[in-house]
């Protein structure tokens, strides 16, 4: 069984030996309900000397308390889950390793994080390069493996590793599906069976507004027969179903020679807020 600190001290003085010895260390940052898309983050991590997962579900990124008291908790599984990789170590901490008393800093990448999540989740992502950058300091890391199925935070991750001379390389690894489609998400364990059912409609719809584009269609035309047939398929609300070039997210209203392009999508379906995106 992996073993699990839950201490930033312990887990310095491991990180402190690893590194005199000239170890590189991966780091898999997650809050935990693993899945495989996380688990193909382990695996990817599996070329460094050294790895380490974090399962730290921060209440700074959530605006929404209900939201945060929801997020699946599953600790004992999820070490049960990595028990088949090699992981040095699980690292656990409580909100005070994270968060001490008078914690008063703030990590803000501007410009990325106005859209999309962003503009929906108003502070989301300030949290999100907060415990990021703390997560980044404590297990030292040299390379962070992180899930193109949060291709926004993806690219603020690596703005702020960039921008903060962190020093980590920040590798970004493909979205993994369920065989019908649906991305794979904690917050798929939200799902009821019936809703679980219909979620696979948004990678659905987003595919068929990918071919309409690949067609020489209008982002806002297809858009809004997306969103018709999501709304027919029991979602409630479309957050936003955009266009955007791959490199720094600016918007597009059709597909443009030479620039590579993304869809990306956030819906609701049964009080759950799913999120995904594919190349274009
Ligand atoms: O993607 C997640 O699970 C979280 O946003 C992360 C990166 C672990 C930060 O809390």
């Amino acid at each position: 069984m992996t073993e699990i600190v839950r201490s930033k001290a312990v887990l310095r003085d491991k990180v402190l030996a690893w590194k005199r010895a000239g170890e590189v260390v991966g780091v898999v940052p997650t809050m935990g309900a693993l899945h495989e898309g996380h688990l193909s983050l382990v695996e990817a991590a599996q070329g460094c000397d050294r790895v380490i997962v974090t399962i730290f579900v921060n209440p700074k990124q959530f605006n929404n308390p209900s939201d945060l008291a929801n997020y699946p908790r599953t600790e004992e599984d999820d070490a049960r889950k990595l028990a088949r990789f090699r992981v040095d170590v699980l690292y656990v901490p409580g909100p005070e390793e994270i968060y001490p008393d008078g914690f008063a800093t703030s990590v803000s990448v501007s410009g990325l994080t106005d859209m999309l999540c962003g503009a929906h989740r108003p502070g989301h992502f300030d949290g999100v390069a907060t415990v990021v950058t703390k997560l980044f300091t404590q297990t030292g890391a040299d390379r962070a493996f992180f899930g193109e199925k949060d291709y926004q935070q993806l690219q603020v991750v690596r703005r702020l590793a960039a921008d903060l001379d962190l020093g980590v390389e920040v590798v970004g690894c493909p979205t993994i599906r369920e065989e019908d489609g649906l991305a794979m998400s904690s917050r798929n364990l939200l799902l009821s069976d019936r809703a679980r059912v219909k979620a696979p409609a948004l990678f659905t719809a987003m595919e068929a507004m990918a071919e309409g584009l690949r067609a020489g269609g209008d982002a806002s035309d297809l858009r809004a027969e997306a969103e018709r047939r999501l709304l027919a398929n029991g979602f409630t609300e479309v957050d936003y179903l955009d266009l955007r070039a791959t490199d720094g997210l600016r918007a597009l209203e059709r597909l443009e020679d030479g620039v590579p392009a993304r869809l990306l999508a956030a819906a609701w379906l049964a009080g759950v807020r799913l999120i995904d995106n594919i190349a274009v």
